[in-house]
């Protein structure tokens, strides 16, 4: 493993992460992308950040839309993480979700379903960074996180040595 790009690749399989789920609508139908590429970056205005490949059919719908939502899951929810990660397949997410109103949609027992108007769209390589003004934000019960590290799920465990 010489090459900068894979131990790149390596070292970031290393960094521990939540997962989310970035929706969107497609066809007034829900379609959601499985993402770890996630942060908080500013709380004066409320704005998240989000890096999705540019390739990735809902990076060109979410410029459309102009919105989206970002799902954070529990530690029960690898299923959902599965089924937004399927690349190349459809990823409408109606088994997932329920529909405050048609524009914003939650995952069902999510920690928290976050909804965003787009404030700003930059590429950086082969990715397409969204920043999200949150306008509105719907908390769920306060369960474990789903997490992800060297290419599996698992889950949070506290207690660790000091
Ligand atoms: C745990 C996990 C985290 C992921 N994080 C991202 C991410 O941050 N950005 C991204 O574009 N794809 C990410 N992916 C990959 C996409 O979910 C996957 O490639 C997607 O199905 C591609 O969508 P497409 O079929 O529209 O191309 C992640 C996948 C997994 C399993």
């Amino acid at each position: 493993m010489n090459e900068v790009k894979d131990r790149f690749r390596e070292s970031m399989g290393r960094l521990a992460t939540g997962v989310t789920i970035v929706m969107t609508e497609i066809d007034g139908r829900p379609w959601g992308l499985t993402v770890s590429a996630c942060c908080s970056i500013s709380m004066e205005p409320p704005l998240i950040l989000v890096s999705l490949a540019t390739k990735a059919a809902s990076t060109q719908v979410i410029i459309n839309n102009n919105r989206f939502s970002v799902s954070v899951l529990a530690e029960d929810q690898v299923e959902v993480a599965k089924s937004g990660a399927k690349a190349g397949a459809p990823k409408f997410f109606e088994d997932f979700v329920e529909s405050k109103d048609k524009i914003n949609y939650d995952v069902t027992n999510a920690l928290a379903n976050i909804h965003c108007k787009v404030e700003n769209v930059v590429t950086a390589g082969d990715h397409t960074i969204f920043i999200g003004l949150v306008e509105n934000v719907e908390l769920g019960e306060s369960k474990s996180p789903l997490l992800h590290f060297n290419r599996q799920f698992g889950e949070f465990r506290t207690g660790v040595k000091s």
